[in-house]
């Protein structure tokens, strides 16, 4: 073959390997609303910047006549390439060939763009759409799936690791992107469950469909495996270039600092109104939110599940920030199990990743009951206060009302090592609410009281008493618990002020193996 040649067969074998299983499987996958491997991958990167990798892999199973079979690259597509400029890798099953099951080939391919980003430091992107793994290869398959989840472990905590699920993803395939930091998923096409449908029909009786079983939506609301649900791929994949825009490449590095045009003084005067005179009435704690991060751009995460509690990522200054915040729109703003669960594993990633965290408190306490109590509540809990205290990166907390009982300590407390602890002036730290306090500590007079009227008045002259003392801010200043209290419009100022301050931080937890959160 003369050289000339050679280079044609070359431009040949691309072009036939950039079509996948080929244009009837591609028409397939578009009559389905879905985009291919290659197309996605060019969405999410910088225009020209991706560099495919292993484009000449085949499979080697000869089993049920699969060796007469076969496509270039297999069912995956992997490189590296750019978002915003910074480098990251990436590798997208190809739902053409062979409905981008996993083969042992395939698996080597996604182990070779994981270990090159974990040796670079830089973010890996896994885009899912895959009916599991390669049925002809048996064993071989399972054995490229652990090879995987190993890599997802040891690289959990040292480089941002996201999925997108963009078509189906089964079986034990679900847990690579379970053990990833974060999931996002399109409203359709996009199903993620340990046990198809017909499988739980025939074990359980239950008549269930892909959706309501594992659909975006029920991993958004439900279940919490997903952090992002997105109308559909093209968006899904702009939100990952904006998560990547608030990460560092690694644990070793800061996050990118952006400019900022937003004054950093800026005075936000709604702010000073916004606690309504009624204790018991809500506020929207994303109003506040988007009052002090520079120019209100805040990417929420896990927005539909817990409600309760808000958690995402802004900046201060230009500097990314993780946000907790508790929501008083919704359930009042209360721990819960899910809620905690949540904060607890946002708050551990912005440890992991050298990102301050800022956390707003509006918390009435744990939900009591049974239902809480019986699916764990103390374990859970346990693990909100654990995330906040092994936490060593900045950490501001302004309590802007209540801030009762086990959820005040639990809320990045001055003694679980908050840096700088500020409150509004109606804020309420105390060991719970009035209603309940006086309910404890006045019973045996209440009890002999027969006149409703008269224990009426008397109730509420106790609670205006317990009010007077405990519904502000005052007593815990006057302990150190609360370092300043501050004007509210002022918030914005007095959060980058601090985080300034904390530049220069450093603590260190005591040396160990690693630590036993409750799990
Ligand atoms: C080999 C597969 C395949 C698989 C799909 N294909 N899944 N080939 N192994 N696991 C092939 C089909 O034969 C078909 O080939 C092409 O991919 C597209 O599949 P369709 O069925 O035509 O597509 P669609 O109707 O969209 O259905 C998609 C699907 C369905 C829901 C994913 O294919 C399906 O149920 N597949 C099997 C899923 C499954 O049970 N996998 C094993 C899970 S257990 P042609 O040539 O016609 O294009 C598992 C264990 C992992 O994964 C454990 C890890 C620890």
């Amino acid at each position: 073959m003369e050289n000339k040649q050679k280079v044609q067969n070359l431009i040949n074998l691309r072009d036939k390997a950039k079509l996948g299983g080929g244009e009837k499987r591609i028409a397939s996958q578009h009559a389905k609303g879905k985009f291919t491997a290659r197309e996605r991958i060019h969405m999410l990167l910088d225009e020209g910047s991706f560099e495919e990798l292993d484009m000449f892999v085949t499979h080697r199973c000869n089993n049920f006549g699969l060796e007469k079979e076969k496509y270039l690259g297999d069912g995956v597509v992997i490189g590296h390439g750019t978002i915003d400029g910074r480098s990251v890798y990436v590798f997208a099953q190809d739902f053409t060939i062979f409905g981008g099951s996993l083969s042992e080939t395939m698996a080597l391919k996604i182990c070779k763009v994981m270990d090159m980003a974990m040796k670079m430091g830089a973010p890996i992107i896994g885009i899912n759409d895959s009916g599991g793994a390669r049925i002809q290869e048996g064993v071989t398959a399972l054995a490229g799936y652990a090879e995987i989840f190993e890599r997802n472990i040891l690289a959990s905590g040292v480089i941002p690791q996201i999925s997108a699920i963009f078509g189906p993803c089964a079986g034990g395939a679900v847990y690579s992107p379970a053990l990833t930091d974060f999931v996002l998923m399109t409203e359709q096409n996009s199903y993620m469950f340990v046990t198809g449908p017909k499988v739980v029909k025939s074990v359980t009786g239950e008549d269930i469909s892909v959706e309501d079983l594992g659909g975006a939506d029920v991993h958004a609301r439900k279940s919490g495996v997903s952090h992002f649900r997105v109308a559909d791929e093209q968006t899904g994949l702009q939100k990952i270039r904006d998560l990547i825009s608030y990460l560092p490449q690694n644990n070793l590095e800061e996050a990118p600092i952006e400019e900022c045009a937003d004054p950093i003084d800026r005075l936000e005067d709604a702010l000073n109104d916004i606690i309504p005179n009624n204790p018991n009435v809500p506020y929207d704690m994303k109003k506040v939110i988007g009052g002090i991060v520079d120019n209100s751009e805040f990417l929420e995460v896990h927005k539909d599940y817990a409600r309760n509690i808000i958690v995402g990522f802004g900046r201060f200054n230009g500097i990314s920030t993780g946000i907790v915040a508790n929501q008083p729109n919704f359930l009042a703003g209360i721990l819960d199990c899910d809620s905690s669960r949540k904060a607890a594993r946002f708050v551990r990633f912005c440890d992991a990743f050298n990102i301050p965290i800022l956390t707003l408190v509006d918390v009435p306490g744990f939900l009591p009951g049974s239902g809480q109590e019986y699916a764990g509540i103390i374990i859970h809990g346990a693990k909100l206060m654990f995330a906040f205290g092994e936490a060593t990166v900045p950490k501001v907390t302004i309590t802007l009302r209540k801030s009762y009982g086990g959820a005040h300590d639990v809320m990045s407390s001055k003694q679980l090592r908050g840096d700088f602890n500020y409150a509004w002036p109606t804020a309420e730290i105390a060991v719970m609410g009035a209603g309940g306090a006086i309910e404890v500590l006045e019973g045996r007079t209440l009890s002999k009281m027969e006149n409703a009227e008269e224990k009426a008045i008397y109730i509420s002259q106790k609670v205006n008493e317990y009010q007077e003392k405990f519904a502000n801010p005052y007593q815990a200043a006057s302990y150190g618990y609360i370092d300043d209290i501050i004007e509210p419009r002022n918030t914005r100022f007095r959060i980058i002020r601090a985080f300034q301050a904390l530049q220069t931080k450093k603590v260190l937890n005591p040396l160990k193996k690693h630590s036993n959160i409750p799990l």
